[in-house]
């Protein structure tokens, strides 16, 4: 990535990829989402940080979770909210990426968020805005969802504490899962004991990623004694062709995450999934509603998590906006 996500002052800037961040950055992340947490019932956590400031939301894929959060986020923050309706924009009359960020960049958007299908476009267009916008990716082809990433790792640490400790295990379709490269450039910041990739051959990674992690077809072993288990959903819209998309029932058969291989893995391990869930192929009904799933915790934490994100990058912005109420 040849974008700088921290601005000369050190602040962040942009969120492109946990890659280049260090540990002290998303503990500051995590740290400060935190005190957006109240808990349930009570009104939701407010701030005035981004008056005067507008944020656009720009999902060319689909999303309910992260989409819903970082409006969620920027209105709770006091935000202008614009969520561009990619079929009626004129991005489906031709116009380019950057005609679309330059014309809003106009209007005074201060906040970009960007969903894209394709590798390098939160970073092309962090290259290109004006000095004092910001932009956060919010899903990345198959490469990187870095504030999924802060989430899950947030949700770990709460309900696991230290992360050396412990073996995660990650099952299902790590190739295209741009959820699993960010959990594993969060985890392995923070010394994570163990790392399993778990899945069937032609739908773990290539070697030359995820360093040290251990790759496991077989998901009786790979379950055995794991704190933490993250099921992914098969990601049809990434597969090359759709032939190669394995048959759900069979998938099911060999690596649906059933309440009976849950008993595999250790007694207290909690189950985790970004979202969506397609239940009866990753997971059980069963195991995605039950007491050792933390998935709705994962959903609170992920709107704390660009709470935080939006309220820290408002330092490089440097306050309201003059004239702002
Ligand atoms: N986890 C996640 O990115 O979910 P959405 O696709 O619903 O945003």
């Amino acid at each position: 990535m040849d974008v700088e996500q921290l601005n000369e002052r050190g602040e962040l800037r942009h969120l492109i990829s946990l890659a280049e961040l260090t540990r002290s950055h998303l503990e500051l992340i995590i740290e400060h989402a935190s005190r957006y947490l109240t808990p349930a019932g009570q009104p939701a956590p407010r701030d005035d940080i981004l008056e005067g400031r507008t944020v656009a939301n720009l999902f060319f894929e689909a999303s309910t979770r992260t989409r819903a959060s970082f409006e969620l986020a920027a209105k709770r923050l006091r935000a202008d909210v614009l969520n561009l309706d990619v079929n009626t924009s004129s991005r489906a009359k031709g116009e380019s990426i950057m005609d679309t960020i330059f014309t809003l960049q106009a209007m005074q958007v201060d906040i970009f968020v960007v969903r894209d299908a394709s590798t390098g476009v939160p970073a092309r267009i962090a290259q290109q805005v004006a000095p004092h916008v910001c932009v956060l990716n919010a899903g990345e082809s198959d490469v990187s969802h870095p504030t999924q990433g802060l989430l899950d790792l947030m949700t770990i640490q709460q309900r696991k504490g230290d992360v050396r400790n412990l073996a995660v295990a990650i099952v299902g379709d790590i190739k295209h899962s741009r959820v699993a490269r960010s959990a594993y450039q969060a985890l392995s910041k923070f010394g994570v004991g163990e790392l399993r990739l778990i899945g069937p051959a032609e739908l773990l990674p290539e070697d030359d990623e995820f360093r040290g992690a251990i790759r496991q077809t077989d998901l009786t072993a790979g379950l055995d004694g794991a704190d933490v288990i993250m099921a992914l959903r098969l990601q049809k819209e990434r597969f090359a062709q759709l032939s190669d998309i394995p048959d759900p029932q069979e998938y099911y058969r060999r690596y649906g995450l059933t309440l009976e291989r849950l008993e595999l893995a250790k007694r207290d391990a909690i189950v985790m999934h970004p979202g969506p869930m397609n239940r009866g192929v990753e997971i059980e009904s069963a195991v995605a509603d039950g007491p050792q799933s933390v998935i709705q915790e994962q959903v609170t934490n992920g709107l704390a998590i660009r709470m935080a994100v939006l309220a820290l990058i408002q330092r490089h912005l440097g306050g309201p906006r003059a004239g702002a109420a």
